[in-house]
């Protein structure tokens, strides 16, 4: 048995669970629960009713028995899996939590359980092997007008453009492997819920977005709102790149596409349809942050407080590194280049995508400039 932030566990813990494992329960993710459950905390804060939650793809019920014990204001917990041991797995660890009203646990095909309880949720999680992309449709089924979602990617060598060809598959875009390229996996990813969404007039609204180890996650509110989603479609678009001199810029789906670079009049890329819109709040990864902090999780604490900083700066980010590469000199000190940008009158974040990397408003002129000036200074 083990135990995580106090709900008990009937499990053992492998080294590096598979699909294959009789029940998957993976350690490493701790920290996705941890914000998942303060997110789910923070918008339940703000409605007016208990929520109906669906956790689509359980594993051993360990997301769903933590939003249970954890957030206030549940009606219920569903909790799902269509594997016969998980579905046993996940009574037992209900039993061992002495968990035994406010809950259902179904074994079922998740497409065909959130197919048949059409706009049955409040909230639903999907935290699947892989892409995503399969549950999607059925999700934007079962959610209600109002509602909010948590998902989870692991095909990251898709989506950030290692196999082209299956990120157009499954998510509908074109990209490239760049040096920013968990920025462009996370905004295709955006891309494909908020259309999959907007076939039931639905619009996503991501509140909180972010690159982990091996995955992505995406939360935020989903509301049923024609108007809403032709209002959004400004969020979707391209980006233009030079590989040459490290510009880039998002462009609007039907605006004029920039073909030769403006830096340095290389020809440029272009890559998408992509998210171009914030990847979250900033006023509720704050309170996130806050609700992290108070339980002491320190590490998702962290990570919060980097998007917070972060977030609303949207154009993607450098790597220092990359910038040493263009200008043919050592990558400078992040800090210190922040300093300096800052200094210049733009602003400037850390990005918790790359731990060399940052995130600035600053032309890619000014960026090359002041990394050369940095380096002659040295
Ligand atoms: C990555 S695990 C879930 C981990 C769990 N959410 C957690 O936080 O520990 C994915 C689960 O989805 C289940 N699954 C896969 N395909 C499914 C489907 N079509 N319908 C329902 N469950 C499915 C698998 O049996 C597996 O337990």
């Amino acid at each position: 048995m083990i135990e995580e932030r106090g709900t008990k566990l009937d499990i053992e813990v492998e080294e590096e669970p598979t699909k294959e494992s009789q029940v998957f329960y993976n350690p490493k993710m701790i920290l996705n629960r941890d914000i998942s459950v303060s997110a789910l905390k923070v918008y339940s804060e703000d409605q007016k009713v208990d929520l109906k939650v669906l956790d689509a793809l359980g594993g051993t019920g360990v997301r769903g028995i933590r939003y249970l014990r954890e957030v206030p204001g549940i009606e219920k917990v569903v909790i799902n899996d269509s594997k016969p041991d998980a579905f046993e797995n996940i009574k037992k660890n209900l039993e061992l939590n002495s968990l035994k009203t406010k809950v259902e646990v179904t074994s079922r095909d998740a497409n065909l359980l959130m197919s048949e309880r059409r706009k049955g949720f409040h909230y639903i999680d999907l935290d699947p092997f892989g892409s995503p992309a399969r549950f999607i449709d059925s999700t934007a089924r079962s959610l209600k007008h109002d509602s909010f979602i948590g998902i989870t990617a692991t095909d990251l060598a898709a989506l950030c453009g290692t196999y082209r060809k299956t990120c157009r598959r499954k998510y509908g875009s074109w990209v490239q492997n760049l040096s920013y390229h968990h920025e462009v996996g996370i905004r295709v990813l955006i891309k494909s819920v908020f259309d999959a969404l907007a076939v039931h007039n639905k619009v996503f609204d991501p509140k909180l977005c972010y690159a982990e180890k091996h995955y992505y996650r995406i939360m935020g509110e989903v509301r049923e709102t024609k108007k809403g989603v032709n209002r959004s479609l400004k969020n979707i678009g391209f980006l233009s790149f030079c590989s040459k001199c490290g510009y880039r810029k998002f462009s609007g789906e039907k605006d004029y596409e920039e073909r030769i670079c403006p830096n340095c009049e290389q020809d440029t890329g272009k890559i998408g349809p992509l998210w171009t819109g914030k990847i979250g709040r900033k006023d509720f990864i704050h309170r996130v942050k806050d609700d992290l902090d108070e339980k002491g999780f320190n590490e998702a604490s962290e990570l919060a407080d980097m998007l917070e900083k972060e977030v609303d700066i949207k154009k993607p980010f450098y790597d220092t590194h990359n910038i040493g590469k263009i200008t043919g000199q050592p990558a400078v000190r992040r800090d210190k280049l922040i300093e300096n940008i800052r200094d210049k009158g733009y602003n400037a974040e850390k990005t918790h995508f790359c731990p060399t990397g940052i995130k600035t408003s600053a032309p890619i002129e000014d960026i090359l400039s002041i990394s050369k000036e940095m380096n002659r200074k040295k």
